[in-house]
C-alpha cells in the first residue's frame, strides 16, 4: 500500500467514525417531557376514508387525489361515510428560505386541492412524520411542528397521519421519546384552533394503546404495516381482541387500512376483514383504487349493513363469546340492544356453526329475531342459529330479542 492509499484510508475511516459519533451524539439526547394534550372531541366513532399509501404507495399525485375523491363521490362511498381522502407519504417537497414545507412537483397547490376535496363534501388527510425525514425519506416535522401544523390549517387540511418510523434515528427508541414528539405535534395542532384528527403510526410499539390518549390522538397503529394476503390481514384483525380495553369514542385502536379491492386476498377474506374491522370497531380507510371497484369490491366497501355496526354511536368493543376450533365468535352490543354476532371461520375448510340464543343473555330465552348483514335476509325464526361459514369467512348477523325486536328489550 502507498503512503497515499493509506492517507486516503485512514481519512475515510475517520469520516465514518465521526459520521457514527455525530449519530451517537444526538441519539442519545432525550426528548424534552411535553404535557398531556387535552382531547379534541373528534372522531366519536372510527374515522371513515381513503388513504393513499396500501394502492399508491410513492406513485400518489395530486391528479390521483382529486380522481378518488371524484370516484368517492360517483362510486357512493361518500354518501355511505367515507370522507377523509389522505395523501399518505411522498407529497412533501423541500422547505422555503423561512423554514415553510411545500409540496414536491408532484402536488403543486396543496390549498387548491384540499378546495376541490372539500367542494365535494369531503375531508382532506395528509402525512408526517416527527423524524427529519419521513419513511420514504422526504422532509418530515422535526423542529418545525408548529410551522407545520399552521401551513396544514391554512391549506385546510382535516386530518393528519405522525409517522414516528423517521425519527428513529435521531433519538433512543423509547416511550418517553415517542410519547414526547408525538404530544409535540398533539399540543401544534391544537394551537391551530382547526379540527384536524390526529393519528398516530407506529407498530404498537411501547403498547402505545395505554398512553395514545395523552398525546392528543384520536387513533394509533396497533401492528406493522399490513399485506394484502390473509396472514397479515388476520393477524392484525383477531390480535385487537386483546387490546380493546384502549379503545373508544374519540381515541381508536387501528390494525391499518382496509386491503379490500387491491387483488390478493379472496371475496371471503375481504367480507372477513371488512366485518372484523366493524366489529371491533376500527377506522375504515379503504386503500384500493377507487375508479375501478369491480362488483364485489363495491359490494363489500358499500355494506351500509356492516358500516352501521362499525359507526355505532355507543363504540362498544367486541368481545370473544367463544373459540370452538378455528371459529371465534365475537359478539358486540348495539347501543338500541341488539347484539352482532360474528363467525369468524379462520380455517382452511367451510365450517358448520351454530349458537343457542340464549347464550347472548337471558332476554333472548324467548327467542331472537336476527337478520344477516351480508346476505341482508332475515334468519329463519327459532331458538338457535344453525350455518355454515366459507373457508376464511364470516357470517355476520344482528341479533334482536323476540321479546322486544329493535328495543333493548
Ligand atoms: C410507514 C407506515 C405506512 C406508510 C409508510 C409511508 O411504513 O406504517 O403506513 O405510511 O410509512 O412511507
Amino acid at each position: 500500500m502507498t503512503s497515499h492509499q493509506t492517507v486516503r484510508l485512514s481519512a475515510a475511516l475517520l469520516a465514518v467514525l465521526s459520521s457514527w459519533t455525530l449519530l451517537a451524539a444526538s441519539a442519545s439526547t432525550n426528548v424534552p417531557a411535553e404535557d398531556v394534550v387535552p382531547a379534541n372531541g373528534l372522531a366519536h366513532t372510527p374515522p371513515m376514508g381513503w388513504n393513499s399509501w396500501n394502492h399508491f404507495a410513492g406513485r400518489i399525485t395530486a391528479s390521483d387525489v382529486r380522481e378518488m375523491a371524484d370516484a368517492m363521490v360517483a362510486t357512493g362511498m361518500r354518501d355511505a361515510g367515507y370522507v377523509y381522502v389522505n395523501i399518505d407519504d411522498t407529497w412533501e417537497g423541500e422547505r422555503s428560505k423561512t423554514g415553510e414545507i411545500q409540496t414536491n412537483e408532484k402536488f403543486g397547490d396543496m390549498s387548491a386541492l384540499a378546495a376541490y376535496v372539500h367542494a365535494r363534501g369531503l375531508k382532506l388527510g395528509i402525512y408526517s412524520s416527527p423524524g427529519a425525514k419521513t419513511c420514504a425519506g422526504f422532509a418530515g416535522s422535526h423542529g418545525h411542528e408548529e410551522q407545520d401544523a399552521r401551513t396544514y390549517a391554512a391549506w385546510g387540511v382535516d386530518f393528519l397521519k405522525y409517522d414516528y418510523c423517521g425519527a428513529t434515528v435521531l433519538y433512543p427508541v423509547t416511550r418517553e421519546n415517542q410519547e414526547a414528539l408525538f404530544r409535540r405535534m398533539g399540543h401544534a395542532l391544537r394551537k391551530t384552533g382547526r379540527p384536524i384528527v390526529y393519528s398516530l403510526s407506529q407498530s404498537g410499539e411501547f403498547d402505545i394503546w395505554k398512553w395514545g390518549p395523552q398525546t392528543g390522538a384520536n387513533m394509533w397503529r396497533t401492528t406493522p404495516d399490513i399485506s394484502d394476503n390473509w396472514a397479515s390481514m388476520s393477524k392484525r384483525g383477531f390480535r385487537q381482541l386483546d387490546l380493546t380495553a384502549w379503545s373508544g369514542p374519540g381515541h381508536w385502536n387501528d390494525p391499518d387500512m382496509l386491503e379490500i379491492g387491491n387483488g390478493g386476498m379472496t371475496a371471503d377474506e375481504y367480507r372477513t376483514q371488512m366485518s372484523l374491522w366493524s366489529i371491533l370497531p376500527a377506522p375504515l380507510l379503504a386503500g384500493n383504487d377507487l375508479r375501478a371497484m369491480d362488483a364485489a369490491t363495491k359490494e363489500i366497501l358499500l355494506n351500509h349493513e356492516v358500516i352501521a355496526v362499525d359507526q355505532d354511536p355507543a363504540g362498544t368493543p367486541a368481545r370473544r363469546l367463544e373459540t370452538r376450533g378455528e371459529v371465534e365468535v365475537l359478539v358486540r352490543d348495539m347501543s338500541d340492544g341488539s347484539i352482532v354476532v360474528g363467525f369468524f371461520n379462520r380455517s382452511e375448510q367451510p365450517a358448520k356453526v351454530d349458537l343457542d340464543w340464549r347464550r347472548l343473555g337471558d332476554r333472548f330465552a324467548r327467542g331472537a329475531a336476527a337478520r344477516d348483514l351480508w346476505r341482508h335476509t332475515a334468519v329463519a325464526p327459532g331458538s338457535a342459529f344453525t350455518g355454515s361459514v366459507p373457508r376464511h369467512g364470516v357470517v355476520l348477523l344482528r341479533v334482536t330479542s323476540a321479546a322486544s325486536p329493535g328495543k333493548s328489550g
